[in-house]
Parts: structure tokens; sequence; C-alpha cells
């Protein structure tokens, strides 16, 4: 019929509607699009991303076409993956379920059953692709969501370059289709595994298609940094060596490791955390303001801001690790970690890691940054704590001052979510006494809106192809650069000291900072 214009073309002349440069309130919105899911029936999938995809649909930021397929070995009819998906929404969402909602998604959702190296599975797949495009309009455009262990990687990019789906070139009306690929950590467990699988993805995804997640970075709080320092003037000017005296950086956990053994016996908390979730915390508090919020000035900032960060040494006294024993969370008696399901009795696996590292540069020369992560510990809190040095002289009685500790400005990322400033004031009474008081900044109480979950934000970006919120090849081999040193000495020592469950971790996390007379804050 003349003049009717298909859905499959339509996809191809879509332009967003909220895409108005002079309005960047509003939230822009996927255009026409698919997403695959390898590992669609894991955890991550379950109670991350299926979710996080309904919640975006719920909020109007998917495109009407927008279709899912789910590819593992697992035997689903169409209808059974649709099982799976809502009971995964209806557990794990953030907003409401709805119903009209639910049935537009359901519209689009598509199993495809195979293993890895199925070549039919594969050829199914491009099939399935095919025909989504043509009955919802896609565009062609597609998603690759590798929710699977990295040893897998090399066979699905593989098949995915086989089967031409990583890059299916133009179509004969010069229509280009994007194809990206999303990668979950571990980017490898040292800078040479990293390397090698940064060039076995790029082998099949050129750089600028690679999305790899660092949940953390698409935290509300973390973005957030960016706004505390180069939104305002207040900060900046004491955002240096002169005015600051040490940063530390926690990430902890109550939570333990039964049931992870897999993923974590022999990887440990350096390598889950520190090389990405707490380095990428660092760059942002130490990097200069980008001269705009472009990716790859943002980028470019974080990697100077990497380069320059440098290990304290001698290890022995400037980093400390520790493993959980049994002990109480609570009113909850706790098994340690050689007690947990599937880790090796006498597993050297670190659960609790701190390091001491500099930066290089004018702006931080001389202070220290100390970063922690542990499972089991007093309860669960990531911040960052800025800690400033003494005022150089004190007018008051030394007895009057005795309660006044280091100013601090504290950003909570979570779980309860601002910032927290502490400087002296003086006691009401006829006395001149000072002691410690806050002042609190908290989302909850100064915003009406709640904070999307990290993975919506992430999932959103990577259908928009905006790079901002997800560290590039570069960032990654630094940050192992980092780190590499401190595993390899702590490989070559004995095994990681013990700390109870439910503590602050091991004693010589506390000698760390005792060295310099400094101790850790109690989040
Ligand atoms: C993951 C780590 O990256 O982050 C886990 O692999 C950890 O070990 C998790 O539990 C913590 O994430 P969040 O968002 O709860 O702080």
């Amino acid at each position: 019929m003349a003049g009717t214009v298909s859905v499959e073309q339509a996809a191809r002349h879509w332009v967003n509607p909220l895409r108005d440069p002079r309005d960047k309130r509003l939230p822009m919105i996927a255009g026409p699009c698919a997403m695959v899911i390898f590992g669609v029936t894991g955890d991550l999938s379950r109670k991350k991303l299926m979710p996080a995809i309904y919640d975006l649909a719920n909020q109007g930021l998917l495109p009407p076409g927008f279709s899912l397929v789910g590819f593992a070995r697992r035997n689903y009819a169409d209808e059974d993956f649709e099982k799976v998906v809502i009971e995964a929404v209806r557990k794990h969402a953030r907003t409401p379920f709805r119903q009209e909602v639910w049935d537009s998604l359901a519209a689009g959702l598509r199993f495809v059953q195979g293993s890895f190296d199925d070549d039919a599975a594969f050829a199914t797949l491009a099939r399935t692709l095919a025909e989504l495009d043509k009955e919802r309009g896609t565009g062609g455009n597609c998603a690759f969501y590798l929710s699977i262990p990295p040893n897998m990687f090399p066979v699905v990019l593989d098949q995915l370059s086989k089967h031409k789906l990583a890059q299916p070139g133009p179509e004969p009306d010069g229509w280009v289709p994007w194809r990206r690929v999303v990668i979950e950590k571990p980017f490898g467990h040292d800078l040479a595994s990293a390397k090698a699988l940064n060039a076995l993805v790029n082998r099949v995804f050129p750089e600028e298609t690679v999305f790899r997640i660092d949940h953390y970075l698409g935290k509300e709080t973390v973005q957030n940094i960016l706004a505390l320092r180069f939104a305002n003037e207040l900060f900046e000017p004491i955002w240096n060596a002169n005015y600051v005296d040490s940063v530390q950086i926690t990430m902890a956990e109550d939570i333990g490791l039964g049931g992870r053994a897999g993923y974590y016996d022999g990887i440990g908390a350096a390598r889950d955390v520190i090389q990405n979730h707490l380095l990428q915390l660092m760059a942002l508090t130490v990097m200069e303001e980008p001269t705009s919020f472009e990716p790859k000035q943002l980028t470019t900032e974080k990697i100077k801001a990497l380069s320059a960060t440098k290990l304290v040494y001698p290890l022995d006294e400037t980093t400390a690790r520790g493993q959980y024993t049994e002990g109480w969370q609570g009113s909850e008696h706790v098994v340690g970690l050689h007690q947990e399901e599937g880790f090796d009795p006498n597993s050297r696996t670190e659960t609790y890691a701190a390091i001491t590292l500099r930066v290089e540069n004018r702006r931080w020369a001389g202070v220290p940054f100390y970063l922690r992560t542990g499972k089991r510990l007093g309860r669960r809190v990531t911040e960052i704590a800025v800690m400033f040095k003494r005022a150089p002289h004190l007018p008051f009685d030394q007895t009057m001052t005795e309660e006044l500790g280091q100013n601090a400005l504290v950003i909570r990322v979570q779980p309860d979510e601002g910032i927290t400033m502490r400087f002296g004031s003086k006691v009401p009474g006829t006395g001149m006494e000072v002691r410690d008081v806050n002042m609190d900044f908290s989302y909850g109480e100064a915003f009406t809106e709640s904070s999307p979950e990290a993975y919506e934000r992430l999932i959103l970006d990577v259908l928009l192809g905006v790079p901002s919120l997800f560290p590039v090849n570069a960032e990654v081999e630094l940050s192992w650069e980092i780190l590499d040193p401190v595993i390899s000495h702590w490989a070559a020592g004995g095994k990681p000291e013990p700390y109870e469950a439910g503590t602050w971790g091991p004693i010589s996390a506390e000698e760390m900072l005792a060295i310099s007379g400094r101790e850790w804050r109690r989040p």
C-alpha cells in the first residue's frame, strides 16, 4: 500500500521527542531497540536487570517497541520466560506494578534456548532479532548484556561475531543499526588478564560500543560527588592538601559470603571492591574539574587522577587484610568464612582489605587516602570522609576542647544517603567549652523524589549510548596497575589476620593509621 510506513521503517526515522537541548531537565527516553541478556536466569538478572527494565518502562523511558530477549541453556517456552520475568519484577521492582506497563513489556519478551557454543541457537537469536525489528520496530538496534562468568566471554563474543550480530554493517538503504555490549566485573584478576580481556572484547566490539558496569557509578550519591564539588563555590578552596589532612573511603558490609564461594573464593575483597568501586569513588573525589560533562572530558579527568594515584610503602605497614571468624551480628550468631558453604576450609581469601594511597600532584601532595572494605563488619555503610587539618591554634583552655575532633565532610553514599559536616561548636553555658556537632543533609528529607536504582540509570544510558558513567579500558587497567603490587605482596605473605564477625576488621587495619597518629572514623 503506497503511503503506509511499516513499524520497521518508522523505527529508522525515529527522533527522540525529549531530546530538546533547551530543556535539559527532561529525562531522555531510549530510542527503538532491543536488549539480549545472556545468563538471564542468573541472580543479577532476576534481582537487578529485569526489575530495572520494568522500572524504566514504568517511567515511560523505554520505547514502545522495546524488546527483551533472554538467552540461556534452560528450556523455557516464551510464556514460561514471561513468568520468570514477572516474578522478578513483582519481587524486586522499585516502582508499583501496573498491568498496562507489564502488558506492553511482555509483548516484546522472547526466549532463545541454547548453550553458548551452539551455532543453531545463535542463528535463532539472529532470526529472533530480525523478526522483532519487523514486528515491533527495534530499528535493528541491540545491546547484548553479558551477565555471565568471564570465562564464558570468549565463546559468546566469538558467536556474536560469527553470526554478524556484533557489527551487522549497513543495510541496503544505508541504515546502520547500533550494537553495544555490556559487561560486568570482574574485568580480569590482574593487569595482564585485564589487558587480555580488553583485547578480546575489543576484537569484536570497538571500545566506544563497550559498556563496563561499575554499579557504584549509577548511584545518585556517587554522581552527587560531582555536583557537590563542581556546582558549589564553598568546597573547592579547601579541597586540597593545604586544608585536607586525609581521606577515608569505606565500604563496609554486614553480610557474609554464604552461597558466593564460586565467585569469591580466590578473588577476595581487594579485587572485588577496591579495584573498581573504591578506586572510582577516589577518582571522583580527587579529579580536576572537567571542561564539560561530555563523557570524553569526564573520562580524561578520571584517567589523569588514576594515573597520579600511587601506593604508599612499605606495604606491610600501609595495607591490611583479614578474614572473618564466627561472631555476633547484632543478635544473630554467624559462622566464620571457613565454615561458610562452599569455601575451602583453608581458604586464604581476604574478606577485609585496606590500602593507603597518595596522589602525586600539587593539589593532593602529602595527603594519605585510606581505602577499606570488608564483609561481616559492624554495619552496612559506604562513605567518603574528607578529614580536615586541626586549627593551627586554639585560644581556649585545653580541657574545654578535649572532645573536639577534626572537622570532617562525610559523603554518605549509603544506606542513609546524604552529607554530614562535622565541626566544633560552643556548648551552651557560661564557660567556653567547644564540642563536635554535625550538620546534616539527607536525601530523604530534602527531596520528595526517590533515587532510582543504579541499574535503571546504567541500563538507560546503555540504550541511549551515553557512556559517562562507564569506566573505559584505560581506567580498568590503571586500577589494576595500582592494586597488583598489593595482591602479589599478600600472596607471598602468610594467612589473612582473623577478625571477629560484627567488629570493624583486623587490628592491623587500626595500626595502619596509628603509625601516623590517625584513626578510622567509626561510621
Ligand atoms: C558488588 C560486589 O560489586 O557490590 C559484592 O561484588 C558486594 O561483593 C556488592 O556485596 C555491594 O553492592 P552495594 O550496592 O550493595 O553496595
